[in-house]
Protein backbone atom coordinates (compact mmCIF):
# COMPACT_ATOMS: atom_id res chain seq x y z
CA UNK A 1 0.00 0.00 0.00
CA UNK A 2 1.26 3.73 -1.08
CA UNK A 3 -0.48 6.73 0.30
CA UNK A 4 0.39 9.59 -2.72
CA UNK A 5 -0.48 13.00 -1.42
CA UNK A 6 -1.42 15.15 -4.48
CA UNK A 7 -0.39 18.92 -3.36
CA UNK A 8 0.34 22.39 -4.28
CA UNK A 9 -0.96 25.36 -2.38
CA UNK A 10 -1.63 27.22 -5.48
CA UNK A 11 -5.55 26.57 -6.48
CA UNK A 12 -6.12 25.78 -10.30
CA UNK A 13 -2.66 23.93 -10.01
CA UNK A 14 -3.94 20.85 -11.67
CA UNK A 15 -4.00 18.79 -8.37
CA UNK A 16 -8.01 17.02 -8.38
CA UNK A 17 -7.00 16.54 -12.82
CA UNK A 18 -3.97 14.78 -11.68
CA UNK A 19 -5.55 12.85 -8.94
CA UNK A 20 -8.64 11.34 -10.86
CA UNK A 21 -6.61 10.64 -14.42
CA UNK A 22 -3.33 9.25 -12.53
CA UNK A 23 -6.28 7.04 -10.08
CA UNK A 24 -8.19 6.15 -13.46
CA UNK A 25 -4.73 4.57 -15.60
CA UNK A 26 -3.32 3.10 -12.19
CA UNK A 27 -6.23 1.50 -11.24
CA UNK A 28 -5.93 -0.70 -14.90
CA UNK A 29 -3.24 -3.15 -13.10
CA UNK A 30 -4.04 -2.17 -9.06
CA UNK A 31 -6.66 -1.42 -6.26
CA UNK A 32 -7.48 2.09 -6.12
CA UNK A 33 -8.84 4.77 -3.43
CA UNK A 34 -9.29 8.63 -4.25
CA UNK A 35 -9.29 9.99 -0.27
CA UNK A 36 -11.00 13.81 -1.26
CA UNK A 37 -9.70 15.87 1.79
CA UNK A 38 -10.55 19.26 0.08
CA UNK A 39 -13.37 21.01 1.80
CA UNK A 40 -14.86 22.09 -1.57
CA UNK A 41 -15.22 18.22 -2.66
CA UNK A 42 -14.14 18.57 -6.20
CA UNK A 43 -13.35 14.96 -6.73
CA UNK A 44 -16.24 14.16 -4.69
CA UNK A 45 -18.54 15.83 -6.95
CA UNK A 46 -16.76 14.60 -9.86
CA UNK A 47 -17.55 11.08 -8.56
CA UNK A 48 -20.82 11.66 -8.20
CA UNK A 49 -21.68 12.72 -11.31
CA UNK A 50 -19.65 9.69 -12.65
CA UNK A 51 -22.16 7.23 -10.75
CA UNK A 52 -25.10 8.30 -12.10
CA UNK A 53 -23.60 7.08 -16.03
CA UNK A 54 -24.27 3.88 -17.54
CA UNK A 55 -22.39 1.15 -16.73
CA UNK A 56 -18.63 0.30 -18.49
CA UNK A 57 -18.30 4.59 -17.82
CA UNK A 58 -18.24 4.10 -13.90
CA UNK A 59 -15.25 5.17 -12.20
CA UNK A 60 -12.70 2.16 -12.17
CA UNK A 61 -11.74 2.99 -8.70
CA UNK A 62 -13.12 4.30 -5.17
CA UNK A 63 -13.65 7.77 -4.08
CA UNK A 64 -14.30 8.96 -0.37
CA UNK A 65 -14.40 12.45 1.06
CA UNK A 66 -12.42 13.11 4.86
CA UNK A 67 -11.74 15.81 5.90
CA UNK A 68 -9.66 14.50 8.95
CA UNK A 69 -6.16 13.43 7.27
CA UNK A 70 -5.65 11.87 10.36
CA UNK A 71 -7.66 9.25 8.64
CA UNK A 72 -5.24 8.24 6.53
CA UNK A 73 -3.74 5.89 9.29
CA UNK A 74 -6.59 3.22 9.90
CA UNK A 75 -7.54 3.99 5.86
CA UNK A 76 -3.71 1.83 5.59
CA UNK A 77 -5.60 -1.59 6.71
CA UNK A 78 -8.25 -1.47 4.04
CA UNK A 79 -7.43 -3.84 0.86
CA UNK A 80 -5.73 -0.80 -1.65
CA UNK A 81 -2.57 -1.08 -3.47
CA UNK A 82 -2.37 2.89 -3.87
CA UNK A 83 -4.35 5.47 -2.18
CA UNK A 84 -3.99 8.99 -3.92
CA UNK A 85 -4.87 12.10 -1.88
CA UNK A 86 -6.49 15.02 -3.07
CA UNK A 87 -5.47 18.40 -1.00
CA UNK A 88 -6.97 21.65 -0.61
CA UNK A 89 -5.40 24.54 -2.88
CA UNK A 90 -4.74 27.43 -0.35
CA UNK A 91 -2.56 28.85 2.63
CA UNK A 92 -5.37 28.61 5.26
CA UNK A 93 -5.22 24.98 5.17
CA UNK A 94 -1.70 24.33 5.49
CA UNK A 95 -2.48 22.62 8.73
CA UNK A 96 -4.32 20.27 6.93
CA UNK A 97 -1.70 19.79 4.13
CA UNK A 98 0.88 19.06 6.73
CA UNK A 99 -1.04 16.27 8.24
CA UNK A 100 -1.92 14.77 4.51
CA UNK A 101 2.08 14.86 3.95
CA UNK A 102 2.48 12.88 7.78
CA UNK A 103 0.38 10.18 6.83
CA UNK A 104 1.71 9.70 3.13
CA UNK A 105 4.48 7.81 1.52
CA UNK A 106 4.98 10.31 -1.70
CA UNK A 107 4.27 13.82 -2.80
CA UNK A 108 3.04 14.53 -6.45
CA UNK A 109 3.43 18.29 -7.08
CA UNK A 110 1.43 19.57 -10.19
CA UNK A 111 2.16 22.85 -11.30
CA UNK A 112 1.57 25.02 -14.27
CA UNK A 113 4.28 25.66 -16.07
CA UNK A 114 3.77 29.62 -15.86
CA UNK A 115 6.89 31.27 -14.11
CA UNK A 116 4.21 32.94 -11.88
CA UNK A 117 3.00 29.40 -10.84
CA UNK A 118 6.42 28.80 -9.82
CA UNK A 119 6.71 30.77 -6.17
CA UNK A 120 3.47 29.10 -4.52
CA UNK A 121 5.23 25.60 -5.36
CA UNK A 122 8.71 26.45 -4.11
CA UNK A 123 6.72 27.80 -1.08
CA UNK A 124 4.92 24.31 -0.69
CA UNK A 125 7.99 22.42 -1.22
CA UNK A 126 10.31 24.47 1.51
CA UNK A 127 7.45 24.25 3.85
CA UNK A 128 5.50 21.21 3.48
CA UNK A 129 7.77 18.53 1.54
CA UNK A 130 11.00 19.59 2.73
CA UNK A 131 10.70 19.26 6.63
CA UNK A 132 8.91 15.82 6.52
CA UNK A 133 11.93 14.16 4.20
CA UNK A 134 9.15 12.18 2.38
CA UNK A 135 10.40 11.62 -1.53
CA UNK A 136 8.45 14.00 -3.93
CA UNK A 137 8.49 15.21 -7.98
CA UNK A 138 6.69 17.61 -9.23
CA UNK A 139 4.21 17.43 -12.43
CA UNK A 140 4.62 19.80 -14.87
CA UNK A 141 0.81 20.00 -15.97
CA UNK A 142 -1.50 22.14 -18.35
CA UNK A 143 1.34 22.29 -20.90
CA UNK A 144 -0.43 23.90 -24.34
CA UNK A 145 0.52 21.22 -26.91
CA UNK A 146 1.04 24.25 -29.35
CA UNK A 147 3.83 25.13 -27.19
CA UNK A 148 6.02 21.90 -25.76
CA UNK A 149 8.97 24.33 -25.45
CA UNK A 150 6.95 25.13 -22.44
CA UNK A 151 6.99 21.90 -20.76
CA UNK A 152 10.75 21.67 -21.37
CA UNK A 153 11.55 25.43 -19.92
CA UNK A 154 9.65 24.80 -17.20
CA UNK A 155 11.18 21.86 -16.13
CA UNK A 156 14.58 22.93 -16.78
CA UNK A 157 14.19 25.83 -14.56
CA UNK A 158 12.72 24.32 -11.59
CA UNK A 159 15.37 22.00 -11.71
CA UNK A 160 17.77 24.69 -11.43
CA UNK A 161 15.53 25.90 -8.10
CA UNK A 162 16.96 22.07 -6.70
CA UNK A 163 13.49 20.49 -7.43
CA UNK A 164 12.95 16.89 -8.48
CA UNK A 165 11.10 16.73 -11.53
CA UNK A 166 9.29 14.37 -13.47
CA UNK A 167 10.33 13.88 -16.93
CA UNK A 168 6.74 13.36 -17.88
CA UNK A 169 4.50 16.08 -18.29
CA UNK A 170 0.72 16.63 -18.80
CA UNK A 171 -0.57 18.81 -21.74
CA UNK A 172 -3.66 20.68 -21.74
CA UNK A 173 -6.99 18.76 -23.64
CA UNK A 174 -10.64 20.30 -23.74
CA UNK A 175 -11.78 17.05 -22.67
CA UNK A 176 -9.72 17.41 -19.28
CA UNK A 177 -10.92 20.40 -18.82
CA UNK A 178 -14.66 19.26 -19.25
CA UNK A 179 -14.24 16.01 -17.59
CA UNK A 180 -15.31 17.00 -13.93
CA UNK A 181 -18.53 18.21 -15.82
CA UNK A 182 -18.94 14.55 -17.27
CA UNK A 183 -18.21 12.42 -15.01
CA UNK A 184 -15.33 11.19 -16.71
CA UNK A 185 -11.92 10.28 -16.65
CA UNK A 186 -8.95 9.49 -19.03
CA UNK A 187 -9.70 6.13 -19.28
CA UNK A 188 -13.89 6.48 -19.87
CA UNK A 189 -13.14 9.16 -22.60
CA UNK A 190 -14.90 8.76 -25.65
CA UNK A 191 -12.53 7.33 -27.73
CA UNK A 192 -10.98 10.22 -30.17
CA UNK A 193 -7.17 11.74 -31.09
CA UNK A 194 -6.90 13.69 -28.14
CA UNK A 195 -8.44 11.52 -25.72
CA UNK A 196 -6.03 9.10 -26.48
CA UNK A 197 -3.29 11.53 -25.88
CA UNK A 198 -5.41 12.93 -22.70
CA UNK A 199 -5.03 9.73 -21.21
CA UNK A 200 -1.38 8.72 -22.88
CA UNK A 201 0.03 11.36 -20.62
CA UNK A 202 -1.13 10.31 -17.67
CA UNK A 203 -0.10 6.90 -18.46
CA UNK A 204 3.71 8.17 -19.04
CA UNK A 205 3.36 9.93 -15.48
CA UNK A 206 2.19 6.68 -14.06
CA UNK A 207 4.92 3.98 -15.46
CA UNK A 208 7.33 7.19 -14.44
CA UNK A 209 6.17 7.14 -10.83
CA UNK A 210 6.14 3.48 -10.96
CA UNK A 211 10.03 2.67 -11.90
CA UNK A 212 10.61 5.71 -9.00
CA UNK A 213 8.59 3.68 -6.52
CA UNK A 214 10.57 0.15 -8.00
CA UNK A 215 13.71 1.61 -7.29
CA UNK A 216 12.63 3.05 -3.52
CA UNK A 217 11.39 -0.68 -2.75
CA UNK A 218 15.11 -1.96 -3.50
CA UNK A 219 16.95 1.07 -1.80
N1 LIG B 1 -4.32 18.92 -18.48
C1 LIG B 1 -5.34 19.76 -18.44
N2 LIG B 1 -5.96 20.16 -19.60
C2 LIG B 1 -6.99 21.02 -19.58
N3 LIG B 1 -7.50 21.56 -18.47
C3 LIG B 1 -6.94 21.22 -17.29
C4 LIG B 1 -5.85 20.30 -17.21
N4 LIG B 1 -5.51 20.16 -15.90
C5 LIG B 1 -6.36 20.96 -15.21
N5 LIG B 1 -7.21 21.60 -16.03
C6 LIG B 1 -8.26 22.56 -15.67
O1 LIG B 1 -7.67 23.60 -14.92
C7 LIG B 1 -8.48 23.95 -13.81
C8 LIG B 1 -7.72 23.67 -12.51
O2 LIG B 1 -7.43 22.28 -12.44
P1 LIG B 1 -7.69 21.45 -11.09
O3 LIG B 1 -7.27 20.05 -11.40
O4 LIG B 1 -9.06 21.66 -10.59
O5 LIG B 1 -6.62 22.15 -10.14
P2 LIG B 1 -6.54 22.19 -8.53
O6 LIG B 1 -7.20 20.97 -8.02
O7 LIG B 1 -5.06 22.23 -8.26
O8 LIG B 1 -7.21 23.46 -8.10
C9 LIG B 1 -9.74 23.12 -13.94
O9 LIG B 1 -10.70 23.89 -14.64
C10 LIG B 1 -9.30 21.94 -14.77
O10 LIG B 1 -10.36 21.38 -15.52
MG1 LIG C 1 -8.69 20.73 -6.62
Amino acid sequence: MRVVAVANQKGGAGKSTTVMNLAAVTAEHSKVLVVDVDPQKSVTTWAETADALPEGKQLPFDVVSETDPTMLKQMRDLDYDTIFVDTPGNLDNSEVLKAVVDNSDFVLLPSEPAALAMLPLINTYNTIVQPSGLNYRVLVTQVDSRSISDATEAQETLREYGLEVLKSYVRSYKIHERAPMTGNVATTYEASRNAEKAAGDYKDVARELLSIWVKENKG
